[in-house]
């Protein structure tokens, strides 16, 4: 039932996609505990290394408005295949959203579910900071 809703917001958010230079268009809806929905997309600069995904615009907008609970992010992608989150999304998900479930959707509607801790193994935390400080 939530699908009927994320879909096509998924797809009305990757349209807006400020793909200039990969042309390659990202969206991201992050869904709260609550059941709050942030949406994010690829924000790309003509100093390439400043883009960011749309997985990080989702998730700073929730992070501003206060959110720190989280359920899901759902990620749609151009092209045929699933897009899997690039490590740095990876890292701030584990920092910020470490018990989401990521949910990729295809255009198809077919979806594969992954939990961070998935696909950051190992992953490095605040907690080594705090070990460190011991
Ligand atoms: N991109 C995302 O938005 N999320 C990812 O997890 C992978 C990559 C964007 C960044 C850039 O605008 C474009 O896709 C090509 O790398």
């Amino acid at each position: 039932m939530e699908n009927k809703k994320i879909f096509p917001l998924l797809k009305k958010t990757r349209e807006k996609a400020l793909a200039l230079y990969s042309n390659f268009k990202v969206s991201a809806v992050l869904v709260t505990k609550e059941g709050k929905l942030y949406t994010g997309h690829n924000i790309e600069s003509s100093s390439y290394g400043l883009t960011i995904c749309a997985e990080r615009v989702a998730v700073f907008k929730a992070l501003s408005e206060g959110e720190r609970k989280f359920d899901k992010i759902y990620i749609m992608a151009d092209g045929p295949d699933f897009s899997t989150p690039c490590g740095a999304c990876r890292q701030i998900l584990n920092d910020y959203a470490p018990d989401v479930e990521v949910i990729l959707v295809k255009e198809s509607g077919e979806t594969r579910t992954f939990q961070v801790s998935e696909l950051l193994p190992e992953a490095f935390g605040q907690r080594h900071l705090q070990a460190a400080k011991k």
